[in-house]
């Protein structure tokens, strides 16, 4: 069967704002998110069922681990009127509801804030019918540490998909990444913040704090070369390609051309760069003005037959 990106994208849009409706109204703290979020949890939700699919038929590997090093709270609420009391599956969430059908063997969830890890168990438990009896314990960490907890759970036969989704870029020290790049089985996700990478490459001056987050950043000062975002996300990818076989980009915009962040894909295995491949199909349908009309739709605030949501 020819697959279709655009269906398959209202399709899951659609079921998964239905698998949380149970949990959309008890009152826990939510994960600040914006419209254009729902991109990267849509392209790791369908990541995550060919990833599944093809480590299961592999027989060098015997397990493979979700890492979510920032996982919030389970759900993301969106700014602004049009969506408001709206709410959509966060990363840790959509793992989870992908686990009675494709599941990891097990799942590392972390995040630094208590609040948050308090209601990710309790949505967890909340949401037990659809996520299955699996156990998530997620925990609070900070990504360094997280970084050492999963080097210490590298063995032989043992994969790892790790999203990696910060707030902003200032904790994610290339030394720290790069431990990550260095486990051979490990697929990464990583949100790339272009747009503020970039405002805060211009307020670098001699010996400020600004120089010295993008050093710690880069791991180098071979940034200070470059002043435009996709210069900048050229370097990062070209580090990252000493460690990962294929790297794959898929910008994140605003609206329009008005690009936020990048999302980077880097991965050993073939298999994960077909996945890719196809994936970016879904990824160039899903604009964010075709996910906000798919998501007005579903909340009843629009019935409008748009030119991305026939
Ligand atoms: C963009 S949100 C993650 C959203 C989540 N992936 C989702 O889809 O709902 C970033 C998270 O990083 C957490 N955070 C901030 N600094 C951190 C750190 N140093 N280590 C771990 N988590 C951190 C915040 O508490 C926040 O929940």
């Amino acid at each position: 069967m020819i697959f279709d990106p655009y269906s398959w994208t209202k399709k899951r849009i659609s079921l998964l704002v239905n698998q949380v409706n149970t949990i959309k109204t008890d009152s826990l703290k939510t994960s600040p998110g914006q419209i254009w979020s729902i991109k990267k949890l849509l392209i790791l939700d369908y990541y995550i069922s060919s990833y599944v699919k093809i480590m299961r038929k592999q027989s060098k590997f015997d397990s493979w681990c979700y890492v979510d090093t920032h996982c919030g709270t389970g759900l993301i609420d969106f700014e602004g009127l049009d969506l408001k009391d709206e709410i959509f599956p966060g990363s840790p969430i959509i793992a989870s509801l992908r686990n009675p059908e494709f599941p990891f063997t097990e799942y590392f969830m972390s995040d630094i804030d208590e609040e948050s890890i308090k209601t990710l168990k309790q949505r967890l438990v909340n949401l037990k019918p659809s996520v299955g009896t699996k156990s998530y314990k997620p925990v609070v960490r900070t990504f360094e540490d997280t970084v050492s907890f999963v080097e210490g759970k590298k063995r032989f036969g043992r994969g790892f998909l790790i999203f990696v989704d910060p707030v902003g870029f200032k904790e994610m020290k290339w030394k720290l990444m790069e431990k990550l790049l260095r486990i051979e089985t490990a697929d990464i996700f990583f949100t790339f913040m272009t747009h503020v990478i970039t405002r805060h490459r211009s307020n670098v001056e001699t010996g400020n704090a600004y120089k010295k987050s993008m050093d710690s950043f880069y791991g180098n000062s071979d940034w200070s070369k470059y002043s435009e975002g996709d210069d900048l996300l050229e370097l990062y990818i070209r580090q990252i390609h000493r460690f990962k076989k294929y790297v794959f980009v898929i910008p994140v915009f605003q609206m329009g051309q008005k690009k936020l962040y990048d999302i980077i894909i880097a991965t050993n295995s073939n298999g994960g760069r077909n996945v890719i491949n196809d994936g970016s199909k879904v990824m160039s349908v899903a604009t964010t003005e075709m996910i906000r009309d798919a998501c007005k739709v579903l909340a009843n605030k629009s019935t409008e037959i748009t030119k991305w949501f026939t």
